[in-house]
């Protein structure tokens, strides 16, 4: 298994640029199932989830051509309405395949993915959606079946505990576009990724009015039709690039993002006292004296503080000048990195769904799990304010959702090198 070294080397300089979003790109991919005509997709980032979603539209049916790298062809002509368990295992997020099948199969049979390190990932919202459009929906043997045979728009309240859920609003969505009459979905996800997917369904023929608010009204059509759509920037990856400038007091332009996309994240920064310039595409750190301030901070659903943004921002708050308070209140289990942070000198305590964050830690290198996507990045981030080498494995966990992370951070400065486990030293395993 690879892992990385990552050593502290002073301030990262330049200029850094963002890819496609995977968030959005999965349900998009999803989406091309709509069709059976050929949906052109650019900007689709390179990493291990792209793979897995190619591979189940494969499965399904479609026709994939990757013509260039970023860019997929995806012609579903002929498609079968079942995702089984040993592909959707892989990856929960296989799990809006739900709606593009019921929508143009008006049958689906999806397993239900497995259980998630970040706490429960129930898929109960979704169901819900479905059986208030008009959907039979039983669940046996481990899979979702679905008999949409009967599915018609109607008006559904997609309110979860934490409020919207976004991967059920992108099923809903896609399930309700082609659906006889109207749907009237209320406490739909904001995120700017369902704008994403919402954006390419208008283009592939769809009506849905009220895109980026929490009431869609979707008048369902007989027929969707191929088109060309570019995915949007990854702001969660645009976000950690500039934590990993701040954590290193670097002068960064991070380019490729509409900083409105990271709205709430960007105002803890300016509270924390964080210099930065905001271009209409692109935002730059600046170097600055003394402390950052702490800030109090509840994860919530857009445009409130993103969860994937949680774990980047503790690491950060470790070097701040003060205690910081971070509240998880989408996955309340999401701090997994924080005993590993503990590991290399953070003084964080745990109160329920709360991080409090003792700033001004010297942090020194150590050898670290991560345990998923975000908190990786976190632990990363945090090697490059500690003195000494990190030695962080499981890394796969990254490689999901960060696209050349180490080639893009190695050019601004960044020391991170990918090993494999036998070249840690010996030593690191000692009592
Ligand atoms: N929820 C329910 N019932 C449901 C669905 C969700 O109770 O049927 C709850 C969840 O337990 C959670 C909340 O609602 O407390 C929000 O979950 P949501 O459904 O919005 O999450 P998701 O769609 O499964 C996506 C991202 C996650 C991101 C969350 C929240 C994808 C593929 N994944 O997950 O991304 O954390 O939205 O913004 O879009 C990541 O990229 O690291 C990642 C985990």
């Amino acid at each position: 298994m690879d892992v990385f070294k990552v050593s502290g080397n002073g301030p990262l300089n330049g200029t850094i640029e963002v890819g496609g979003a995977k968030n959005a790109a999965l349900p998009i991919l999803a989406a091309t199932l709509l069709t059976d005509e050929t949906v052109v997709l650019k900007n689709v980032p390179d990493l291990s989830d792209m793979r897995f979603m190619i591979e189940i539209l494969q499965h399904v049916g479609a026709e994939t051509v990757q013509p260039e790298p970023g860019t997929w062809e995806i012609t579903a002509k002929k498609i079968t309405h079942v995702a089984p368990y040993e592909l959707v295992r892989k990856m929960r997020a296989s799990v809006c395949l739900l709606g593009p099948l019921v929508a143009r199969m008006r049958r689906a049979e999806v397993s239900i993915p497995g259980g998630c390190v970040i706490g429960p990932r129930p898929i109960d919202l979704h169901i819900k959606g479905l059986q208030k459009l008009n959907c039979k929906v039983d669940i046996s043997n481990g899979y979702v079946h679905v008999d949409a045979s009967a599915i018609k728009g109607g008006p559904i309240f997609l309110g979860g505990r934490s409020g919207s859920t976004v991967t059920g609003t992108a099923n809903i969505v896609m399930a309700a576009v082609l659906a006889p009459g109207s749907t009237r979905l209320e406490c739909a996800a904001c995120e700017p990724e369902v704008v994403d997917l919402c954006n390419l369904l208008v283009k592939m023929g769809a009506k849905i009015d009220g895109i980026g608010s929490p009431e869609l009204i979707i008048t369902g059509v007989e027929k969707l039709h191929g088109c060309e759509h570019t995915v949007i920037a990854d702001r969660i990856e645009a976000g950690t690039f500039i934590v990993a400038a701040a954590i290193t007091r670097g002068d960064v332009t991070v380019k490729g993002i509409a900083p409105k996309l990271l709205s709430a994240f960007l105002d803890k920064l300016e509270e924390a006292g964080l210099p930065m310039e905001l271009g209409e595409d692109s935002i730059r750190v600046l170097p600055y004296e003394g402390s950052l301030k702490p800030v109090d901070v509840i994860t919530l659903p857009h445009p409130g503080y993103p969860t994937d943004l949680q774990a980047q921002l503790g690491a950060l708050m470790t070097q701040t000048d003060g205690i910081s308070i971070i509240t998880e209140r989408i996955y309340p289990n999401r701090f997994m990195h924080v005993p590993e942070l503990q590991r290399m000198g953070a003084d964080i305590a745990m109160e329920g769904p709360s991080a409090i964050i003792k700033g001004a830690s010297k942090l020194s290198g150590a050898p670290v799990m991560a345990s998923d996507l975000r908190a990786s990045a976190a632990l990363i981030l945090a090697a490059f304010a500690a003195t000494g080498d990190t030695w962080i494995q499981r890394i796969y966990h990254l490689d999901r959702g960060y696209e050349r992370f180490e080639q893009k951070l190695t050019a601004i400065g960044a020391k991170i090198e990918r090993l494999s486990e036998k070249d840690m030293p010996k030593e690191l395993f000692e009592e």
